[in-house]
């Protein structure tokens, strides 16, 4: 699949450095922006300037390994403290996108398999962990793709949510891998992209990669969905997810669970892309995935020149929900197409 942008993170190791699309300034700059501390990490994730399970969990990676790289060490247990705290501060950056802690995880183990080996080596290891774990993000999207695109025949249109394209993982994204691949096969689509209040990922982002990927793509309010679905210009939904729980219950951006109901009652199939890395074995089913709330500014004043309701209005501002497995019809990995009941076979 052909270089459309810059890799969303990548590791200037050289000079201890994570270099990422400030996705806040999209679409209207494409700036990058070089973190060093897993602080500044932190705060891009919050910020949503790193966004996107995958994209996440591979800055969490990276994090990690410059905690480790761009500090003076004189002994392990001084890393190994330094690391305890960097795992910390940026596992506390965001609490739903399991990829997060999956990378975290990785890393820790890397670094307790090494941790009798000089300081020097350890870093050595960790930098190679954190490049397997990008690597294997990038493998897992294109093949994300690869399978995704048997689902995608000529002429369909298209709708997805929020962003789950290049910009959510390294390269290629998730959802969006198939409609890419798919684009470049010859075969003709027609992407409709639902805005993706309250952030606006739709708009600002996967509108922005798509249309300058040269795909046709045609941005929607939220709220339009049923009436593109009922005009009949949905032939499937294709959407990223955050989570997946072990029964097969998806977390993805809030508003992915309304257009499961939707798909449903239109006869529509509703496909989930996500690298094995987004399936929790520890969570059994949707209900216990944590959903992040962030914070009413982002209903009542983001956007805005000026607030757009009365002061005192409370709000409620979740950032993901849950879609019951049965309502989704596939579930594309980088192993295959995973049909229900969604079993063990996701962890195989
Ligand atoms: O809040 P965001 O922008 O990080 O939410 C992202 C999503 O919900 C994506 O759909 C999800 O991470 C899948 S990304 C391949």
């Amino acid at each position: 699949m052909s270089r459309l942008l810059p890799d969303t993170v990548r590791l200037d190791a050289e000079n201890g450095v994570l270099l990422a699309i400030d996705q806040s300034k999209l679409p209207n700059s494409l700036e990058l922006i070089a973190l060093k501390t897993p602080e500044e990490i932190r705060d891009a994730i919050r910020a949503l300037k790193i966004r996107g399970a995958p994209a996440i969990g591979v800055a969490a990676a990276m994090g990690y390994y410059l905690a480790a790289r761009n500090g003076a060490y004189p002994d392990t247990d001084s890393l190994t403290a330094a690391l305890k705290e960097a795992k910390a501060v940026l596992a506390s950056s965001r609490p739903t996108a399991v990829n997060l802690f999956w990378a975290l995880e990785r890393m820790d183990k890397a670094f307790h398999k090494h941790h009798a080996a000089p300081v020097g080596e350890i870093t050595e290891a960790l930098l190679a962990e954190a490049g397997a774990i990008r690597d294997e993000d990038i493998a897992a999207c294109r093949a994300i793709g690869e399978h995704g695109v048997k689902l995608l025949k000529d002429g369909c249109g298209v709708l997805t949510h929020c962003n789950a394209g290049w910009l959510a993982a390294v390269r290629y994204g998730t959802a969006l891998a198939p409609v890419y691949l798919a684009h470049e096969q010859g075969v003709r689509l027609k992407v409709f992209a639902g805005e993706t209040r309250p952030l606006l990922q739709g708009a600002r982002l996967t509108a922005f990669e798509l249309s300058r990927a040269g795909i046709d793509v045609t941005l929607i309010a939220d709220n339009m969905a049923s009436r593109v679905m009922r005009n009949g210009w949905v032939d499937a939904v294709i959407t990223g997810c955050d989570r997946v729980a072990a029964n097969g219950d998806v977390c993805n951006k809030v508003g992915t669970s309304g257009l499961a109901v939707l798909a449903a009652y239109y006869g529509i199939p509703f496909y989930v892309c996500a690298p094995v890395s987004t399936i929790d074995p520890k969570t059994p089913t949707g209900a216990g995935i944590p959903i992040e709330e962030r914070p009413g500014s982002e209903l009542t004043e983001l956007w805005y020149r000026e607030p757009m309701t009365a002061t005192n209005v409370r709000t409620y501002n979740p950032s993901f929900d849950v879609t019951p497995r049965a309502l989704i019809t596939a579930m594309v990995t980088e192993r295959g197409i995973l049909k229900p009941p969604f079993g063990m076979e996701l962890f195989l």
